[in-house]
């Protein structure tokens, strides 16, 4: 099925009236208009306290995310009024979700309201605008990655995916995953891009909660983006398998210690694999690289094989947080665009107070995994609040675990049903910003 071009979708009516009673203008942000795009860019950065661009760079940041619905709030009577003193840019996106497979999704990006307009009610009528349009489109789910875990539960988002960030004293922690066949090898920054690309196409349907990449998020891994600040202090190297596959790579960044040539710092900054092997291949580069004694990283996941490889566990720092957020617009579509871990039946309520997800739904999960959804008017076994299902969504939390922080209810049979069904064979996770 192709996908919707959400550039194509017209401006939502209640956003544009919510806005306009505060004399405020809604507007899409004409890609054919090149001081449209690089005002939208100097908004963007100064909502996530960023340089501001310099004119090229505007212009590579307009045509990296070309693909995307950008809107702008404009306050005509500002003293800049080309500038926007909001921003928020869409597209319908693959989200990869349990059962090896994906499904459409509204990925929402550069929600920013400038620190002068802040707390009227902008980035709200932003928001509702970005759910009506993806659930008046067909599509079924909304994600987002977040700077602040206070923002947007409010909204029904919730988080579907964690991540961790490691800080490895290479020294304490030791390796003992021993030697893969295979080699390694330098990459030029320029040649990283198509590498990095190819990698993240393969790796990411197999994990719930991926999303597809774009060119611009590979160029800024790579360094090559502009504004890329100490450029060749970023190394990229690849890992093929004995038989020359290549498999994996690590980008990541080296710091000295200037009181100590043998005490560098290596952040790696995105390092993808295709493979157990190619797991331990990379890690063990890392963690086994000279004149280096710390390694971190971070946006890896909650399931980790990583502590499995460390002869000594402890020397490694691991913090849990918050990453991708996930709202559900369509009960149906959203729950049949799974797969499901176990068979049975379940009469599911949704409270939602946007109304897109509320009512009594039939979840038929079949011995083949695949469900169907119809809205009913049996008793519901289990009832949950719209982010509860959101955060249920990928497998990344037992409805066991959100009825004991009372955030759904149910009798125990049903909910432990619910949670062997929608758990998933690993952790979700995501390994990018979007
Ligand atoms: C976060 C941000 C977009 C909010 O914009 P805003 O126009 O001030 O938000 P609104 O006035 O529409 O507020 C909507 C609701 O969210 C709440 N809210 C807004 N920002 C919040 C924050 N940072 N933390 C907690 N609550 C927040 C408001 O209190 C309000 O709550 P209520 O309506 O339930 O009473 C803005 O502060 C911003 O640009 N921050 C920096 C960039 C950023 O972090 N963007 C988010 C990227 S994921």
């Amino acid at each position: 099925m192709a996908r919707t071009d959400a550039r194509t979708l017209p401006l939502d009516e209640t956003s544009t009236a919510a806005l306009a009673q505060r004399a405020l203008l809604y507007r899409l942000v004409d890609p054919a208009d090149p001081e449209a795009l690089r005002a939208y860019s100097t908004a963007e950065a100064r909502g996530f306290l960023g340089e501001e661009p310099t004119d090229d760079e505007a212009r590579e940041f307009g045509e990296s995310i070309g693909y995307r619905r950008r809107i702008g709030v404009y306050d005509e009577a500002g003293l800049d009024p080309q500038v926007p003193v909001a921003t928020v840019n869409s597209w319908v996106g693959e989200l990869s979700v349990p059962g090896d497979r994906v499904t459409p999704f509204w990925a929402i990006s550069g929600v920013t309201v400038s620190p002068a307009r802040r707390r009227r009610g902008i980035a709200r009528a932003m928001l509702e605008g970005e759910l009506r349009t993806a659930h008046d489109a067909g599509v079924a789910v909304a994600g987002l990655t977040v700077s602040e875990a206070t923002i947007y539960g409010r909204f029904g988002f919730a988080p579907a995916v964690e991540a961790t960030t490691w800080d490895i004293d290479t020294r304490r922690a030791g390796w003992r995953g021993g030697d893969v066949p295979g080699s390694f090898d330098y990459v030029r920054r320029e040649e990283a891009v198509a590498l990095l690309e190819d990698l993240h196409e393969r790796v990411r349907v197999t994990r719930p909660g991926d999303v597809d990449g774009w060119r611009g998020r590979w160029r800024q891994f790579a360094m090559i983006a502009g504004g890329s600040k100490e450029p060749g202090r970023t190394r990229v190297v690849r890992y093929a398998d004995a038989e020359g596959v290549v498999r994996g790579a690590v980008v990541y960044r080296l710091t000295e210690d200037p009181a100590d040539m043998a005490r560098h710092t290596l952040d790696i900054t995105y390092l993808v694999a295709d493979g157990d092997e190619a797991y331990r291949a990379l890690w063990g580069f890392v963690l086994r690289h000279d004149l280096v004694s710390r390694v971190r990283a971070s946006l890896r996941s909650v399931d980790e094989p990583l502590p499995w490889l460390l002869a000594d566990r402890r020397g490694a720092h691991v913090s849990v947080h918050d990453h991708e957020w996930l709202r559900i617009l369509d009960v149906p579509g959203a729950l049949a665009g799974r797969g499901y871990a176990a068979a049975g039946t379940q009469v599911i309520a949704v409270s939602d107070p946007l109304g897109f997800a509320e009512g009594t739904w039939m979840l038929e999960i079949g011995t083949d995994g695949e469900a169907r959804v119809t809205p009913t008017d049996a008793t519901p076994q289990v009832s949950m609040p719209v982010a509860s299902l959101a955060a249920l969504y990928l497998g990344g939390v037992h409805a066991a675990t959100l009825r004991s922080a009372g955030q759904l209810t149910g009798e125990d049979d049903a909910v432990r049903a619910l949670s062997r069904a929608f758990s998933g064979d690993t952790a979700p996770a995501l390994g990018i910003w979007y």
